[in-house]
């Protein structure tokens, strides 16, 4: 993976500073530890203790996956309003897909990528200090015997060799993310303000779908996903009405057929 290539590619290349390990612990710790500015990319061939959501890990074999992630430092966004950062980067993952000709990807509430229901890539933001840090692991080139759980799938076995030039794939992002991330500091934060919430619902297949919310303690509740809120939580409905979780309370969230 070349970062020259990546930053050749960009539509706007002064928006990122693009650099490369081939293996460290993890690259949102990295960077979590850097003081780095706004734009810093790092990009990692493999991660040793790669961080998932809810405490979980995040593996991919070496050069298999586009495992990135990235400093932002938008003092326009209100520190209770920056929690959609990892829904942020999602939708720009799906439409990035789009654009390379893996269509139909959307999201899992609350910021995994889909691709025929089943996980391509996963999220993971986090605040360092007066900083955001956000990064994405991608399945690219993954082969069926790799794949870290059951229901995951990669581009390349979602579709073909077409699709895995990780330099055009991270471009892609990276340029999606930039559009979105201006219309969201525009709007100063606001999800609803920025036209960004709504796109999200648009993207996102869990709205209207029947699922099973796994809780703390192996509680579980049965609902349909009716909405997202303004506050990134979400709210299901079932004969005793409506209710709603962040995603800090769910520990797992299935589809219920
Ligand atoms: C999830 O649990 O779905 C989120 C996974 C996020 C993994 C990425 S890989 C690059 C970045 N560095 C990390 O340690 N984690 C994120």
């Amino acid at each position: 993976m070349d970062p020259l290539a990546v930053g050749a590619l960009l539509s706007d290349p002064a928006a990122w500073s693009i650099t490369h390990v081939t293996r460290t612990g993890s690259t949102n710790a990295d960077l979590a530890a850097s003081r780095a500015p706004h734009g810093r990319v790092l990009i990692a061939e493999e991660q040793m203790t790669g961080r998932g959501r809810s405490g979980r890990d995040w593996f991919c074999p070496e050069g298999a996956g586009l495992m990135f992630s990235v400093v932002l430092r938008i003092p326009q966004i209100p520190a209770d309003r920056r929690g959609w950062v990892g829904a942020v980067l999602g939708l720009a993952i799906v439409r990035a897909f789009d654009r390379i000709g893996a269509a139909g990807a959307d999201l899992k509430w609350p910021n995994d990528v889909l691709i025929s229901g089943r996980k391509c890539a996963g999220i993971l933001g986090e605040v360092a200090d007066d900083a955001l840090i956000v990064g994405a692991g991608i399945n690219v080139s993954l082969q069926a015997t790799e794949l870290p759980r059951q229901d995951a799938t990669s581009l390349l076995l979602s579709g073909g060799s077409d699709r895995l030039d990780r330099e055009a794939l991270l471009a892609a992002i990276l340029d999606e993310f930039g559009v979105l991330l201006n219309r969201w500091s525009g709007a100063k934060g606001d999800i609803d303000r920025s036209g960004l919430r709504s796109d999200y619902l648009t993207s996102c297949s869990t709205i209207g779908s029947r699922v099973r919310l796994i809780l703390p303690g192996g509680r579980q509740h049965l609902a349909t996903a009716v909405d997202v809120g303004p506050d990134g939580a979400l709210v299901v409905e079932d004969a005793e009405g409506r209710r709603s979780y962040s995603a800090a309370d769910v520990v797992h969230l299935r589809p219920d057929r």
